[in-house]
């Protein structure tokens, strides 16, 4: 948080916990050029709603992460110094947006430095789930190993295959350039509206949601969460889907409905399913999902490299300070 713009060189209120490394020690210098008063939230663990809505009374910037959500009743604790909100992600569906724009707030975000890792990301965990490695893995562990066999631990492959691709954004690009090399046969994808400049690369076929499901063998989800995106993969979406697709998120968990997922994959409607984001977050070690072997959940490490990490920090320093000075930032969001 921004406590106060400075004339002269900063003063940091808090200093950089050790533990909270490299990623917060570089907000700190950034923002330590430009003369500002900083309060630190000192812990890798989120700041809880209380202290969050204590800490912002009065500041004139914040720099959040996607599990801060930054709500009516956090603006209204924050007052009216608050112009800029610096989120360190891509997605902003924490964020009311419409508050926001009503108060005359700018929002930075963190487009296009994450991509290459969330596709990477999106891709071990498409051929991690299809290839069954984690149970493979578990079975050498526990003596399940007893002899090569034809069909033991067989799983579907990505040659001659269709991929449905619900958002070709950004990361839905990379992820489908990823894929291409493959073998894939075909890729389908859907979203708002066509996209045929950035489809032609995949020779991608525009086709409604219900298409994409009945005719894909594996579907990835990489749209934003939005009003209309939220619980769009239902128990409809799931019927409609081949009995040998797999499904894999690395959207938001709320796109999905996930009692729907679980009876979909318990009575094998479809094959197997892979998800980073997870409603809620992190998911209780209880939860059913947990208990299928068809199911395979990271723990959202889309763009968990250091380097992009890294360099996502820079980039919401830099939208925060930019914002701040009344310059354009380096990545704003259009309101
Ligand atoms: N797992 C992770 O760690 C991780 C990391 C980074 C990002 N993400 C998530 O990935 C999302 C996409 O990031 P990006 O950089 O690729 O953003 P982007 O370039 O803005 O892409 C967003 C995509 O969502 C699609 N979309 C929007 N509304 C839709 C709808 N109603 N139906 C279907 N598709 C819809 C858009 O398609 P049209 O515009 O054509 O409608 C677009 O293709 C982020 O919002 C974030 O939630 C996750």
């Amino acid at each position: 948080m921004i406590r106060k713009i400075l004339q002269k060189r900063s003063a940091v209120e808090h200093t950089c916990d050790p533990r909270a490394g490299k990623v917060e020690e570089t907000h700190l210098k950034q923002i330590n050029k430009i003369s500002c008063e900083v309060e630190q939230w000192n812990s890798d663990d989120p700041i809880p709603s209380k202290d969050l809505e204590q800490g912002v009374a009065g500041a004139y910037g914040l720099l959040c992460r996607l599990s801060d959500r930054v709500d009516k009743k956090l603006l209204d604790a924050a007052g009216a110094n608050l112009r800029v909100i610096s989120t360190l992600s891509v997605g902003v569906d924490h964020l009311a947006l419409d508050e926001i724009k009503k108060r005359g707030i700018r929002v930075g975000y963190t487009p296009g430095v994450l991509t290459d890792a969330t596709a990477e990301l999106a891709v071990s965990l498409l051929l991690t789930t299809c290839r069954r490695l984690p149970e493979a893995i578990e079975e050498v562990k526990n003596g399940g190993w007893s002899s090569w066999s034809p069909l033991w631990m067989c799983g579907y492959g990505l040659s001659e295959s269709t991929v449905g691709i619900v958002g070709l954004g950004r990361i839905g690009q990379a992820i489908a350039r990823r894929l291409k090399p493959f073998g894939v046969q075909r890729f389908l994808y859907t979203g708002r509206q066509p996209r045929p400049q950035e489809a032609a690369e995949f020779q991608a076929e525009f086709v409604p949601i219900a298409q994409l499901a009945a005719e894909s063998d594996f579907i990835v989800v990489s749209c934003s969460l939005t009003p209309a995106t939220r619980g769009l993969c239902n128990k409809d979406f799931f019927q409609k889907m081949k009995n040998t697709a797999v499904f894999i998120n690395i959207s938001r968990g709320d796109v999905v409905n996930q009692e729907d997922l679980y009876q979909a994959l318990a009575s094998g409607q479809i094959a197997a399913a892979g998800l980073d984001v997870t409603t809620p977050e992190p998911l209780p070690p209880s939860h059913p999902l947990l208990t299928l072997k068809n199911c395979v959940i990271l723990p959202h490490i889309g763009s968990a490299t250091y380097k992009t990490r890294n360099t996502m920090s820079l980039l919401a320093a830099n939208n925060l300070l930019a914002g701040l000075r009344g310059e354009p930032m380096p990545s704003e969001l259009k309101l």
